[in-house]
């Protein structure tokens, strides 16, 4: 395999002297990271210090108090360059480790555990660093991640809580995202997003980036570009109501399954047309992006002049930005690759548009780079 096509999983180091919890973190972490394995903090902080990780888990059970307080000492002379902390007792036993005596995020858990709340608790932490990195950056790159991520959450809240999106504020968080791909910004802002470990949130992201630079490259401005950005935002919410299983599978999904993961669209036109402030473009983005000019793409089956432009550059987008995603069950495609599998989809997608989308990449484009 070469570099290029290397799956990178995040690193995740486990401590513990217990063989039936190192079974557990195998079984339950193992398809979704890479593991480390130590029975002893020193000998993990030396690993991490040589290969960073994203997470230590330090399995509290049967250890000395001194070793939590190494783990305090080192983590905190790493900060951002050093793990997440995830802390686990036996059941009811109180934590030694104080949250406030930590600078790097951190989760505390009690035995028995299940494998939800572990992956939960790996996936909170590593989005909560790569928050905390974003916070360091330019402002004109660290203020788009940490408006869009902010707003995600609230998007996601009103779900769970069945009150309607607020499209409004989803697209004033989408403004800093419109002026830095004006500036070239989008560079830097593709590749910090990707840190993060909410993929929902990280696709949407890409999509919003690359759907806006496609956008520039079409000419547009102002008040379109917002609606591109809002509406890449937006797109899939209808996969924050799709059972994790299927939505976080490590692997291909079955024919039973398939159906479930394309009812997101029908599901994100239910849930954005309970808000009274959503845009019309917003709306189509979410409701076509997985048609094709055929007939062959879902969930109507539309055709030809029946998919509006901003449906034929989302599904470009879509699918260019879910090629060249790394994913635990596959690694990012080039984009030579992708640009290929788009180009072989003669009848499916706008191949005059497609022309347009890949200008943009072409060495000498303005919005020209190899970080996508
Ligand atoms: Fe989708
Ligand atoms: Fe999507």
């Amino acid at each position: 395999m070469s570099s290029e096509t290397q799956i990178v999983l995040p690193k995740v180091i486990v401590v513990t002297p217990n063989p039936q919890h190192q079974e557990f973190f195998d079984v339950t972490l193992s398809p979704y990271f890479l593991l480390s394995v130590f029975r002893d903090v020193d000998q993990a902080m030396e690993d991490c210090e040589r290969d960073p990780a994203q997470v230590m888990i330090v399995d509290q059970n049967g250890r000395r108090d001194r070793n939590n307080h190494l783990f305090i000492e080192h983590s905190n002379r790493l900060r951002e360059k050093g793990p997440g902390l995830i802390a686990t007792a036996g059941h009811n036993v109180a934590f030694d480790i104080r949250k406030d005596e930590l600078e790097v995020p951190a989760q505390f858990l009690n035995w028995p555990l299940v494998a939800k709340t572990l992956l939960d608790a790996v996936s909170r932490v590593i989005g909560e660093k790569a928050e905390f990195v974003w916070r360091g950056l330019p402002e004109e790159v660290g203020k788009p991640l940490t408006l869009t991520v902010e707003e995600y959450q609230g998007i996601s809240d009103a779900i769970a809580n069945g009150e309607p999106i607020d499209c409004t504020a989803a697209a004033a968080s989408c403004g800093p995202l419109v002026d830095a791909v004006g500036t070239g910004g989008h560079h830097a802002i593709l590749k910090a997003v990707q840190n993060h470990h909410n993929y929902t949130y990280v696709h949407s992201m890409r999509v919003a980036t690359l759907l806006t630079l496609f956008g520039h490259g079409l000419g547009m401005k102002g008040d379109d570009l917002l609606t591109l950005s809002t509406g890449g935002l937006i797109h899939d919410v209808g996969k924050l109501v799709t059972p994790e299983q299927i939505l976080d599978k490590p692997g291909k999904l079955t024919e039973d399954e398939w159906p479930i993961m394309r009812d997101h669209v029908t599901r994100s036109t239910e849930l954005l047309g309970q808000s009274t402030d959503v845009t019309k473009g917003a709306l189509i983005i979410a409701g076509q992006h997985h048609e094709k000019i055929d007939g062959s793409g879902y969930p109507h089956g539309l055709k030809g002049s029946e998919l509006n432009e901003l449906a034929r550059m989302s599904v470009i987008v879509d699918i260019f930005g879910a090629l060249t995603d790394a994913r635990s069950y596959k690694p990012p495609f080039p984009q030579e690759k992708a640009f290929g599998i788009l180009e072989s989809m003669q009848t499916q997608i706008d191949q005059n548009l497609l022309k347009v989308f890949r200008a943009i990449f072409e060495p000498g484009s303005e919005l020209a780079h190899s970080t996508v």
